[in-house]
């Protein structure tokens, strides 16, 4: 495992490990997205590495989660070749009080969905900072497109009471591409009062692939934070 100085890196580094050290020998395992997420990914090979765990094959919600698989040794399957996903480690961007999600600040939230969602339990690796009490208080709400649905994907939100931006790249050269080849409209809404409804009314819209609402999916939140300079879950 990598040694880490910054109290908040340690700090994601724990809630990574922990969610790792719950995952037992001959698993098929959900492998997230995202900084905190990488690392429970680096303990389960660390793990795989000591004998500790055995048998376990990674299921990538990302290209991200799969360059990172191989670099730590997780053998990776397809979900063709499976039939049950028996846990998934992923984070978010956005936890509210019911366990519902924002996610897709890595723009990995359709592929995520899917293999979050397969999971017998999905369990989300956070810190404390993403803990709101309403979604979209601090985050935009993600949502991929197809690229030539932008124009009118981003009216039909408007019209919704949002306000979109397509997600741009470093330096703004150009825009997000997404893994599927796709785009990504960030949503302000003011607030979302019911997250289940506006899911399904994001999905509805042509041209929309999936958005970030994860709701009534996780099954459990590990929440680092950091207590008097102490990384802590
Ligand atoms: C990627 C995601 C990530 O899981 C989310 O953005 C959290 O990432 P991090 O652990 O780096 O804060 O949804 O699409």
């Amino acid at each position: 495992m990598s040694v880490e100085t910054d109290p908040a890196k340690i700090m994601k580094q724990q809630v990574g490990v922990a969610a790792a050290a719950r995952v037992q020998s001959g698993s098929i395992v959900g492998l997230g997205t995202g900084s905190t997420t990488a690392y429970a990914i680096q303990a389960l090979g660390d793990r795989l590495k000591s004998g500790d765990l055995k048998d376990i094959k990674g299921v990538p919600t990302s290209f991200q989660a799969i360059v990172l698989a191989r670099r730590y040794g997780i053998p990776l399957v397809t979900l063709d070749e499976i039939d049950h996903i028996d846990v998934a480690i992923d984070g978010a961007d956005e936890v509210d009080p019911h366990k519902n999600l924002i996610k897709g600040g890595g723009a990995a939230h359709t592929q995520e969905k899917i293999v979050d969602s397969l999971a017998n339990q999905f369990i989300v690796v956070v810190d404390s900072g993403k803990l709101v009490e309403h979604l979209g208080s601090t985050f935009l709400l993600p949502v991929e497109v197809i690229p030539m649905a932008v124009t009118p994907v981003m009216r039909a939100i408007v019209k919704l009471g949002g306000k979109p931006e397509l997600r741009m790249g470093i330096k703004k050269a150009g825009p997000v591409v997404t893994d599927q080849g796709n785009l990504v409209i960030d949503v302000k809404f003011d607030r979302i009062d019911n997250p289940a409804d506006l899911e399904k009314t994001l999905n509805n819209i042509p041209g929309v692939l999936e958005n970030g609402l994860f709701v009534g999916v996780t099954d459990l939140v590990l929440v680092g934070e950091i207590k008097d300079g102490q990384p802590s879950i």
